[in-house]
């Protein structure tokens, strides 16, 4: 692995897309973040300076991937780390009238796991080979669907990539990178409930998290970076936890 990695975050204008490009621009490498709006990636950027730079891209838009994977690669001889964070969720119940269910469900599946597909075939080509890493963010969801039910298109997406991440490793392992997916239970102080779950639903949810406290963007940024070093070189295919507990025991 080259002294300052490369690192592409997807989604990486709020969260814990942020909360991972910050991480790794603060150790020095150069990151590049992907999002849809591109104020919210210029504040990012702005933040951390010079060694962070973005695309505005959807993930699950092939032609846009590729345009973005061609101007990051003619940029960098090579890419290091990939983080696949990008992903909402919208909500799809068995009483949603089908044509809606269906529209949603393309766009959650797009988001959360077609995104991350396009992302890891179009940059395999350019990961290092030895020490390469393609790391993607799950869903606590993928266990248990969801919260409160309301997420069959999420659940699903989410429970995709972990096949993905397995298929991933078979191929990638052997040429010396690791593919693995953090799985995070609640994480609070991301933009992905919107305005934020109310704080009595967050303390009814917290009753149930051993550790007793939601995640931290930086709960799961930690994580991401300690699988993108060399410390993490063993470990693939794998599916983490980062949960406080929620799921331990069931
Ligand atoms: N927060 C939680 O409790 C929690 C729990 C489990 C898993 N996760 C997962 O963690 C990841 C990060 O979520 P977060 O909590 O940090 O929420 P967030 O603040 O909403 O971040 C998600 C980011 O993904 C981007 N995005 C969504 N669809 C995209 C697309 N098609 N193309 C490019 N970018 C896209 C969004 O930006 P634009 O809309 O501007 O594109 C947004 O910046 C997600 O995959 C989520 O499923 C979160």
């Amino acid at each position: 692995m080259s002294e300052q990695r490369v690192v592409v975050v997807t989604g990486g204008g709020s969260g814990i897309g942020r909360a991972v490009a910050t991480r790794f621009t603060g150790q020095g490498d150069q990151v590049i973040i992907l999002g849809r709006t591109d104020a919210k990636l210029r504040h990012v950027v702005d933040e951390l300076g010079d060694r962070a730079s973005y695309k505005v891209v959807d993930v699950s838009q092939r032609e846009q991937v590729e345009l973005a994977i061609a101007s990051i690669t003619q940029k960098f001889e090579h890419v290091d780390v990939l983080v696949n964070n990008a992903g909402f969720v919208k909500g799809i119940s068995t009483d949603t009238p089908l044509a809606q269910a269906e529209a949603v469900w393309e766009q959650e599946v797009g988001s959360n796991l077609k995104g991350a597909f396009l992302m890891a075939v179009g940059l395999a080509p350019h990961l290092v080979r030895p020490g390469g890493r393609i790391i993607n963010i799950g869903s606590i969801a993928a266990y248990t669907g969801g919260i409160r039910g309301g997420t069959l298109g999420y659940a699903s997406a989410k429970a995709g990539m972990h096949g993905l991440t397995c298929a991933l490793a078979r191929e990638l392992s052997p040429q010396g990178i690791t593919v693995n997916t953090i799985s995070p239970g609640l994480v609070s102080g991301t933009d992905f409930f919107g305005g934020g779950l109310a704080p009595d639903r967050i303390q009814e949810i917290v009753t149930q998290v051993p550790l007793g406290r939601p995640g931290k963007p930086d709960d799961i940024a930690s994580v991401v970076f300690f699988l993108a070093s060399n410390e993490a070189s063993y470990i693939t295919g794998e599916v983490i936890h980062v949960n406080g507990g929620w799921l331990f025991g069931h």
